[in-house]
């Protein structure tokens, strides 16, 4: 069989190793990666050929570069990719492996845009005395190209400053007020309002995203790992990939990929090396699509 001859089935799982199974699918052809892979040395998923469980930490790295450098031709040019990982501890050493990872991401190709924490309101307590309480994960935005899709107005928050609530309000009370806009009020035309401030202050669907999301963890009681909460998927998936297109999780597990772009109107590919998690998140899919 030709080394790519499959086309892409949207809104469907396939089964085996995604160093493999990326092989075989046609270049340029999702437009975004959202994925969690298995964190170093944490979880046995059960299967040969599974990515997490090797000896060093330096072997981890490889592997995971050599899935997402099969991932990256099949990208589109525009594409991005976004992919979450938390740190380690061995012994009493801190890994750093989340930026070892996004080094050699970097290293090979891929054009490092963001590091976002993903800061856990409601992570375990733990009993560790001498160093803080861990309550964030890493999420990386790559891209394969300087120019690349993102709709940066899809996922806007809500102003802080110049707002209703702002202590600035007595000093700047143009914001949201009638005839207050600096088009028409007292700073009509000022022109030390610089793009960013502008943005900042008056962007009429808010500031721009930041850099720190708070998530809460979720549930999903069928899965015996980490699964991702909807949540810290959403931004990616909206300011990633426009309505219809296709979006891909080469460590697909429960699916919530797969959930989060049919609920946003997108397609998904999932690839799952573990049958039994294939099984899970196809039951969990069909359920979801006969609602
Ligand atoms: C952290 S879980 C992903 C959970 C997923 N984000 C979710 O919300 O359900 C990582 C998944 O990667 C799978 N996996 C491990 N090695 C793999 C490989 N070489 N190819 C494809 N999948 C693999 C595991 O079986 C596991 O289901």
């Amino acid at each position: 069989m030709d080394q790519t001859s499959l086309t892409i089935q949207p809104n469907s799982i396939l089964c085996g190793d995604a160093r493999h199974v990326l092989a075989s699918l046609p270049p340029d052809s999702v437009q975004s990666i959202v994925t969690s892979p298995p964190y170093f040395g944490q979880r046995d998923y059960q299967h040969d050929g599974q990515i997490g469980r090797e000896k060093d930490s330096t072997e981890y790295v490889r592997n995971l570069v050599a899935v997402f450098a099969a991932a990256r031709r099949v990208l589109r040019p525009d594409g991005t990719f976004w992919l979450n990982l938390g740190d380690k501890y061995q012994g009493s050493r801190l890994l750093g492996l989340p930026w070892k990872v996004a080094l050699a991401l970097a290293e090979d190709g891929w054009l490092l845009r963001a590091d976002i924490v993903w800061h856990k309101p409601n992570a375990m307590p733990s009993a560790v005395k001498n160093r803080p309480t861990t309550d964030h994960e890493y999420l990386f935005l790559f891209s394969r190209e300087p120019d690349y899709y993102y709709d940066a107005d899809a996922i806007r928050e809500p102003h802080t400053t110049f707002s209703e609530n702002s202590k600035m309000k007595g000093g700047r009370g143009h914001f949201g007020k009638r005839g207050g806009t600096p088009e028409q009020g007292k700073n009509g035309g000022q022109a030390n309002l610089h793009d960013g401030r502008w943005d900042q202050a008056f962007h009429p669907l808010g500031r721009n995203k930041r850099t720190v999301w708070s998530v809460p963890l979720g549930k999903f009681r069928d899965a015996h790992f980490a699964v991702f909460p909807p949540d810290l998927i959403r931004p990616c998936i909206l300011a990633g990939a426009p309505t219809g297109s296709l979006v891909l999780d080469p460590f697909f597990g429960a699916g919530t990929v797969g959930v989060v772009a049919r609920e946003l109107q997108r397609h998904y590919l999932g690839i799952e090396l573990n049958p039994d998690y294939v099984a899970m998140a196809q039951r969990r899919l069909d359920e979801l699509a006969s609602r």
